[in-house]
């Protein structure tokens, strides 16, 4: 921290000469943050939520006092509120904020504030501990889409090494907030949602896979019991970081509930030397009336990057439920044709390609095309890719190594690992250490040159295993290892900037927006069961927006689960997301391929608008049921599917709710897929023979009657504004 900078550059609102401000209120986006400045040695977050109608200083000093606690029995002396950074020394006693030493002395920090500057829609805020010798910054900032973002700065301004355990932020929640939703799962059944009170105590969640991992939480939401889709306040954080995370939600006996978001340091893993610096990655918090309005925030936040990506998304095929590891030329030739005709725009070859991978025990390292394979590298797939009109996209899993491999037999040293064995094996891999400069350097000109040499408009960036262990000269690297990744990605995109990348691992196991800002698609999961896949979609895309998230079409009998399912259904659940085939073409009859094209082109036609819309999803009392949708921005039409998941305990089924529109605006109702069969004794359905005209207002809170369908059959019905509202 500049130590002459212990400015006030927001006013005190009566003109007191005080060196701090009483206060610093962030309000942007409908979002307001405000903090008790003088309320404690370190700024009280006594509000974030909704925007308040702060019309007078005398409110804000109002707000403020009305907040501060009276002593009472078996307490301190001094009341300690929340603030940003808990610590003993306000007396505070129930969680840290900041957890480190030098040596085992220097517990006890006492950072206070010393200085603020703010724009009124962001703000830094110096904190200083003379005594320790350190001094953290904490930057806060209300994105236009009311998201708030929140970043906090460790340095070590002593003159010997600090050993920083943890360090984390926190958001403070409403007393409304009572329930905890967060998501959890595995390989192939991605972030499954979970729901707790809110008791005494803390609820956390860790990553200590190097990854967020399959079961990591995407985010935590808090909100009154039972919250939904489209309502109750709800408040939610997500840690932009793909490495080690806890997030926690902790409510106090002194009744301060609020979470707490952080990466997580493994033991000596961050020591501070003189003068050195500790960054946190980005938190990101969204609230909002309901899961729907939490997901927009993000989503706003997400799409207003200068790197998201902007261009129609490219459908696109992947080969790896097609082929697996059995490449071969023709058969791969023959696919991208056919995966051409039914409109496919981008082709993408899987693993198996390089040096001596014919299954998954070798090659990893090994960044050569396989020149027994494929004689004469890529260049014949590529220009044959190219020669239909798609554009090529190549696997690659460049942070791993297989032990049988070149690379792990020449640079036994380049692999992370805690103690003298390697750690436990998964995937039969082991992790490169990228945080050594020769293994590094070594990664990023293979994949230079494979990016130089050939036409490759996209990577598929996997990573198939968690990492334990992740050491070097006895020291952790989960937090220098996500850094080097950062590193990596940036410099590919800074030499070839046209190449898009997906990350993928295992599926869906490193979906945070810490990659997203060096990747342009996530592989949502290695389950294509579009009954899995409605639940994964659903709750990755609370933060993630539809068009970065992979959405692929499976083969007819799903291979991870044997479900049998049909084209329509799988692509119904495809068509809110980044529209994708992962199948064997060639083995298709016309009738099926038939469909797929219907499939491709009626994701085409609508791509624009799940590129750019709002999404939303219906809360329903039939838990049969899935209804959800996308809306366009200025609320001219949306697209919507009526999902039937299991049978009903309804006959027939009930009224469901297209939510998003605009309440006196009216819409005409196109059945663009009809998944209800009218089967012996079921008459078709009134609305879709004579489908009717309705406000916005009438399909949000009155809705029209489902179809009755069979199970696994989804109907897709598109919305369009006839009468525009006022
Ligand atoms: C895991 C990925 O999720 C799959 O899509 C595929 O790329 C395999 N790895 C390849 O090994």
């Amino acid at each position: 921290m500049p130590k002459d900078s212990v400015v006030n550059l927001v006013p005190h609102p009566n003109g007191s000469e005080n060196t701090l401000p009483s206060h610093v209120l962030l309000d942007a986006g409908g979002t307001s943050l405000l903090l008790d400045v003088q309320g404690g040695p370190q700024p009280v977050p006594t509000y974030w939520g909704p925007r308040l109608p702060w019309e007078t200083p005398q409110t804000i000093d109002g707000v403020l006092a009305a907040s501060h606690a009276q002593r009472v029995s078996g307490g301190t002396d001094t009341p300690a509120p929340l603030t940003l950074l808990p610590q003993q020394s306000s007396g505070w006693l129930d969680t840290l904020g900041l957890s480190g030493h030098r040596k085992g002395a220097g517990f006890a920090s006492k950072l206070t504030t010393v200085a603020v500057e703010s724009d009124g829609e962001s703000a830094t805020i110096w904190l200083q501990d003379l005594e320790m010798a350190l001094a953290l910054k904490v930057e806060l900032a209300i994105e236009p889409s009311g998201l708030l973002r929140q970043r906090l700065t460790l340095t070590n301004e002593g003159k010997t090494d600090y050993t920083l355990d943890s360090l984390s932020m926190v958001f403070p929640l409403p007393p409304s907030a009572t329930e905890v939703l967060d998501t959890t799962g595995r390989h192939l059944r991605e972030r499954a949602p979970q729901r707790h009170d809110i008791t005494n105590g803390t609820y956390q969640r860790e990553s200590f896979r190097g990854r967020p991992g399959a079961d990591s939480t995407l985010f935590m939401a808090a909100g009154p019991k039972g919250f939904g889709f489209g309502h109750g306040l709800t408040h939610a954080v997500h840690l932009a970081w793909s490495g080690n995370s806890r997030v926690g939600v902790t409510r106090t006996t002194s009744a301060e509930t609020f979470f707490t978001v952080g990466e997580l340091l493994m033991p000596g893993e961050i020591i501070l030397a003189p003068g050195q610096s500790y960054e946190t990655p980005w938190a990101f918090a969204a609230w909002g009336e309901g899961l729907n309005a939490v997901s927009k925030q993000f989503h706003d936040y997400v799409r207003g990057r200068p790197s998201h990506p902007r261009r129609p998304r490219p459908v696109t095929l992947n080969t790896w439920e097609a082929v697996y590891f059995d490449h071969d030329l023709e058969k791969l030739a023959e696919l991208a044709e056919v995966a051409s005709k039914v409109g496919a725009e981008r082709f993408v070859l899987d693993d198996g390609w390089f040096l001596g991978r014919r299954d998954d025990s070798k090659g990893l390292g090994d960044w050569y095309v396989d020149e027994e394979v494929w004689p004469g590298g890529l260049a014949p797939l590529i220009t044959r890719v190219k020669d239909t009109g798609m554009e090529f996209g190549l696997w690659v899993e460049p942070e791993m190594v297989n032990p049988d491999s070149d690379l792990a037999r020449n640079h036994p040293d380049w692999i992370l690992k805690g103690r003298e064995e390697l750690p436990v094996s998964a995937r039969q891999q082991q992790v490169l250490n990228l945080s050594n400069p020769e293994a590094y350097d070594y990664v990023r000109e293979r994949l230079l040159a494979l990016l130089n040499e050939y036409d490759i408009a996209y990577l598929k960036w996997d990573h198939n295993r968690d990492l334990l262990e992740a050491g070097s000269g006895g020291a952790p690297r989960f937090h220098e290892q996500t850094k080097a990744l950062y590193r990596l990605l940036s410099d590919l995109k800074e030499a070839h900037p046209e190449v898009e990348i997906e990350s993928c691992a295992s599926g869906g196991a490193r979906v945070d927006l810490g990659i997203a800002d060096y990747t342009d698609r996530f592989h949502t999961s290695d389950s294509l069961d579009p009954t899995e896949r409605l639940v994964n979609q659903c709750y990755t895309g609370i933060v993630i927006p539809p068009e970065l998230l992979s959405a692929h079409l499976t083969t007819p009998t799903v291979h991870s689960s044997k479900r049998q399912v049909s084209v329509d259904y799988s692509a119904a659940v495809a068509l809110l997301g980044h529209f994708g085939i992962e199948w064997d073409l060639t083995t298709a009859d016309e009738n099926t391929l038939a469909q797929v094209e219907a499939a491709v082109d009626l994701w085409k036609k609508n791509r624009d608008l799940i590129s750019t819309g709002t999404i939303v999803r219906a809360d329903l009392a039939d838990p049969s049921l899935d209804v959800r949708g996308v809306v366009s921005k200025d609320l001219t039409e949306g697209l919507f599917t009526i999902t039937q998941v299991t049978s009903s305990p309804f006959h027939p089924v009930g009224n469901v709710h297209f939510p998003g529109l605009k309440d006196d605006a009216q819409y005409a109702l196109t059945v663009l897929v009809d998944g209800s069969e009218a089967g012996p004794g079921q008459t078709p359905l009134p609305w879709i023979q004579e489908p009717p005209i309705l406000t916005g207002q009438a399909l949000a809170d009155i809705g029209v009657r489902a179809p009755t369908q069979f199970p696994q059959t989804s109907t897709v019905v598109k919305v369009q504004q006839v009468v525009s509202g006022t």
